[in-house]
């Protein structure tokens, strides 16, 4: 197995900042970040108490903002409670937050992070795979508007990423394998490599953990800062990440809380829209093999109503992104109604 301790930079105009990816980093933090200082560490109440000890221990003052697990929790209830921490223990413009979770605690702790004072420090701690994958780089913040997902957020990028794998262990197993599907992503639009490492991996969690995690992460990452650092505010290229998305987003809300994970459905998000079918069966096979769903129950009317309703602040237009061959995305532009066809 091959050890990685490995340091990524994402630069950004204005921002710079590291991404340390270490087995067992989660230890390491006052060695990379000033923790002499206020911190506040947002967490939620399914992560393990051992997680947030083991970063007590490092910062000499220290709070704690725990919210219940769920993507419920990505609300101004919670925003508020956030808020409040930091004001009722006189954080200042100096001070921190340390986001110790998965992606809906990163959304969360970046959104307050860039709202208390204009602006203040944070840190990521992803948890999860996808938040380790995909979610605590980037520098999107936000939190849910009713059933509106991310509709009120910030861009505010972290001061720096911990990516500890060795947390992976107590995340249960349809949370491990949800997340992989952003990186399958990750090799379609940018990485042929990581796309037919997915091909020849074995399909036991156990091994994947031991063996290839880390691998998976670096690849995924390197896509996402490349296409980020090009591209900070979407305006263009960012688009790619959205591979799968419009179709996996209708298939998610759909659902409502009872449905899909957010993986899960980009997972057939993106198969939907492989018109290759060699390819589309080479995904197909992938997204088997990781335990994740190839089919959905969904009419197509109820999920085009979705789709024309999330875009409907952008006129009757799509940019729908298309994977031909892996590693290579297109933005095309095209009618909303042609997204029909892919229903
Ligand atoms: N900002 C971005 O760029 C971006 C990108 C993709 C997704 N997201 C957001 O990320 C969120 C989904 O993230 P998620 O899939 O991590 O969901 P999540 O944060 O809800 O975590 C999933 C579950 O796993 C638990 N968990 C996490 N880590 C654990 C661990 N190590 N051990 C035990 N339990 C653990 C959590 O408590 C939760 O119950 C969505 O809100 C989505 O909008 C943001
Ligand atoms: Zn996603």
């Amino acid at each position: 197995m091959k050890k990685v301790n490995e340091k990524m930079t994402v630069e950004i105009p204005g921002h710079k900042y590291n991404i340390h990816i270490k087995k067992g980093v989660l230890a390491d933090v006052h060695k990379y970040v000033d923790l002499e200082r206020k911190v506040l560490i947002v967490t939620d109440d399914e992560i393990p108490e051992e997680y947030v000890s083991a970063l007590q221990q490092q910062c000499p003052e220290c709070y704690l903002a725990t919210v219940h697990a769920g993507e419920a929790s990505k609300c101004f209830i919670y925003l508020q409670f956030i808020w409040n921490a930091l004001l009722d223990n006189g954080f200042g413009r100096k001070d921190l937050l340390i986001g110790l979770g998965g992606g809906v605690v990163g959304d969360l702790t970046s959104f307050a992070a860039a709202t208390y004072m204009r602006g203040v420090d944070y840190i990521n701690i992803p948890t999860s795979t996808l938040a380790q994958i995909d979610s605590s780089i980037g520098g999107k913040g936000a939190i849910n508007l009713g059933d509106v997902k991310n509709i009120v957020g910030a861009f505010h990028q972290p001061r720096a990423v911990f990516i500890d794998t060795d947390l992976l262990q107590t995340l249960d197993d349809r949370n491990f394998y949800n997340g992989l599907a952003e990186a399958v992503k990750a090799g379609l639009i940018g990485d042929a490599e990581l796309f037919e490492l997915f091909e020849q991996l074995p399909a036991e969690r156990e091994q994947i953990q031991q063996e290839y995690i880390e691998q998976i992460i670096v690849k995924a990452l390197a896509v996402k800062k490349s296409v980020v650092e090009q591209d900070e505010k979407e305006n263009g290229l960012r688009q790619i990440l959205n591979f799968g998305h419009t179709i996996g987003h209708a298939i998610e809300s759909a659902g409502e809380l009872a449905g899909m994970l957010h993986g899960e459905a980009i997972g057939i998000g993106m198969l939907q829209v492989t018109e290759d079918a060699a390819l589309r069966e080479r995904l197909a096979a992938v997204l088997r093999k990781l335990n994740l769903p190839t089919s959905h129950e969904y009419p197509a009317e109820q999920l085009m109503e979705i789709i024309s309703h999330d875009k409907k602040q952008s006129g009757n237009k799509i940019n729908l992104i298309l994977v031909k061959t892996p590693g290579k995305a297109e933005i095309v532009k095209m009618p909303l109604e042609a997204v029909k066809k892919y229903l």
